[in-house]
């Protein structure tokens, strides 16, 4: 089983939902960069269960631990090692579903792979495990923005069928528009940059929570600053690489870039970027790519949406099988989110931040240089 990502900025997750602990080691992360425990802390802060009414009810500090590689406040190029100890784990909870296959959770494909498995919540599965994308996530971030200026965003574009109105998703959208502040994003227990459209989320997620049913939704993810140069044109394409990011999260079903399904449906004298010369720089006029062509950032902003489908644990009735296939019904209690749209933002940033990264350190390995926006 493999628990690692990237080629040169390497990050190693581990741990499982009611083990002692969860976390990552991050290889690679070059030297002297100026990296202390806030820093993490402020992006696991941004995930942690319990943060506001929307979320789980579980109220985890989620406090990290930096184990190696830094010394007085910077990086030594050396593996960092970051450890979150679990705490307020309720196993009890999961006792009466040892011996039932909950719908659409990992328990029968866990047990049909390999033979056996912790019932005390996911395991490897729980999205708890995010924790260490989230943790090394950060310190990607760090280095991107400050080595090359790139900034990544991610914000909620939709829950269930509330979404941004078209004006606001194509006022966000415009070329070159500000992309929205993080105060902006986090304004509101939703994540919605739009206060109308956040309050109405908030309603509907709070109305499931009520139902005792749960509800999916998209995250748009943006990255301003990428230069041009980054990725392959075959297997390691930026959008192959990212979609793997994305869809390796746990309840993520969906993927699209740049005009994603939409482009579907277009033609191509409505769907080619043009190219012009603007400020000294080659750009496009508009971007329907999404930042790459030919697998290969072009300096234009990288979009794209993640769509996570409804959790699967909810209190309503449902019919499943036990492990010995005897027909039973369930109902599952316990502390669970109803909607993990918001909390999944800042996990949707770190495996950005991971992904691009690791890209960059290989341009620069693959090209002998390091090109700027
Ligand atoms: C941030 C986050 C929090 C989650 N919290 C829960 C939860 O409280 N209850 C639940 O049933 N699933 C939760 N999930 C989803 C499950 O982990 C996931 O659906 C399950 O492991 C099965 O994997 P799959 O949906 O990718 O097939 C969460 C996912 C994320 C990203």
């Amino acid at each position: 089983m493999s628990s690692s990502t990237g080629t040169l900025f390497r990050v190693t997750t581990f741990g499982e939902s009611h083990g002692p602990g969860l976390g990552a080691v991050v290889d690679g992360c070059p030297a002297r960069l100026p990296l202390a425990q806030a820093d993490i802390q402020a992006a696991l802060d941004r995930r942690r269960p319990g943060q506001n009414a929307l979320s789980t009810p579980r109220n985890e500090a989620d406090t990290v631990e930096i184990l190696s590689g830094v010394f007085d406040g910077l990086t030594l190029g050396t593996p960092i090692a970051l450890l979150v100890r679990n705490h307020g784990q309720r196993s009890a909870d999961y006792a009466p579903l040892a011996e039932i296959y909950r719908p659409s959770h990992a328990d029968y494909t866990t047990e049909a792979k390999y033979g056996i498995r912790d019932p005390r919540g996911g395991g490897r599965a729980s999205a708890r495990e995010t924790i260490g994308r989230v943790a090394a996530g950060a310190i990607a971030a760090k280095w991107l923005f400050a080595d090359a200026g790139i900034e990544i965003r991610a914000y909620v574009e939709s829950v269930h069928d509330v979404c941004l109105p078209r004006e606001i998703l194509a006022g966000l959208a415009a070329p070159d528009a500000p992309l929205p502040t993080l105060a902006q994003i986090d304004a509101n227990p939703a994540r919605c940059p739009h206060t109308p459209t956040a309050e109405r989320i908030a309603g509907r997620i709070a109305a499931a929570r009520a139902a005792g049913d749960s509800l999916g939704g998209v995250i748009r993810c943006r990255v301003r600053g990428v230069p041009p140069g980054l990725g392959e044109p075959v297997f390691d394409r930026i959008e192959a690489l990212l979609a793997k990011a994305v869809l390796s999260l746990p309840a993520c079903k969906g993927f699209d870039i740049g005009s994603g399904f939409a482009g579907a449906t277009m033609r191509g004298s409505e769907h080619n970027d043009p190219f012009e010369f603007r400020d000294g720089v080659v750009r496009t006029t508009t971007n329907h790519s999404g930042g790459v062509q030919g697998g290969i950032s072009n300096g234009e902003e990288i979009s794209f949406r993640a769509a996570f489908k409804p959790v699967p644990s909810i209190a309503l009735s449902q019919q499943s099988i036990t492990r010995a296939g005897i027909p039973t019904e369930l109902s599952i209690q316990g502390r669970h989110d109803p909607c993990v749209l918001p909390r999944a933002v800042p996990i949707v940033e770190a495996v950005t931040a991971l992904t691009l990264a690791d890209l960059c350190l290989r341009a620069r390995a693959e090209t002998g240089f390091q090109r700027k926006r």
